[in-house]
């Protein structure tokens, strides 16, 4: 019995940890911060690949997922999916997070920003 408790315990745990930043975020403040990654992404439902591939359904889905997209082979390899943890830690610092993959982004220092911008790019699903 209590182990059973136990696992359901760590298993509400994991949802929430995962949900953290998207509920800690503000999507329309995240909007401003998604500027930054403009030049490089479209985020709207079809919107097509730049430099970088498009984000639209970003959250939860497998890195590297785009179709079509040039992708670097060390995110071809990274074998996640861009949880809200994952992305936070990966808008962290890009190259400290997935070494050699090619998004020549710098990274946002603020947690605050990054969860605003993860709000915003959640909001972009179906
Ligand atoms: C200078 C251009 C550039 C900017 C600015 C930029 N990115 Fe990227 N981004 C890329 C490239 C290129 C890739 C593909 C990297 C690879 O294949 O190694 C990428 C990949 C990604 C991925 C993984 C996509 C996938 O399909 O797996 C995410 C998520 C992402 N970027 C989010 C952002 C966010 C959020 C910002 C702004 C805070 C941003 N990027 C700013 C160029 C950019």
């Amino acid at each position: 019995m209590k182990l059973r408790n136990a696992a359901i315990i760590a298993a509400f745990l994991s949802v929430t940890v995962a949900s953290s930043a998207v509920e800690a975020g503000d999507a329309a403040k995240g909007k401003r911060v998604y500027a930054k990654c403009k030049a490089c992404h479209t985020i709207k439902k079809g919107g097509k690949n730049k430099l970088g591939p498009n984000l639209y359904g970003i959250i939860g889905r497998k890195a590297a997922g785009v179709e079509g997209f040039k992708y670097s082979n060390a995110m071809k390899n990274a074998g996640i999916a861009w949880t809200p943890d994952n992305l936070d830690k990966y808008l962290t610092k890009p190259k400290k997070f997935i070494p050699k993959n090619r998004m020549a982004f710098p990274g946002l220092r603020k947690k605050q920003q990054r969860d605003d911008v993860i709000a915003f790019m959640a909001t972009f699903h179906e």
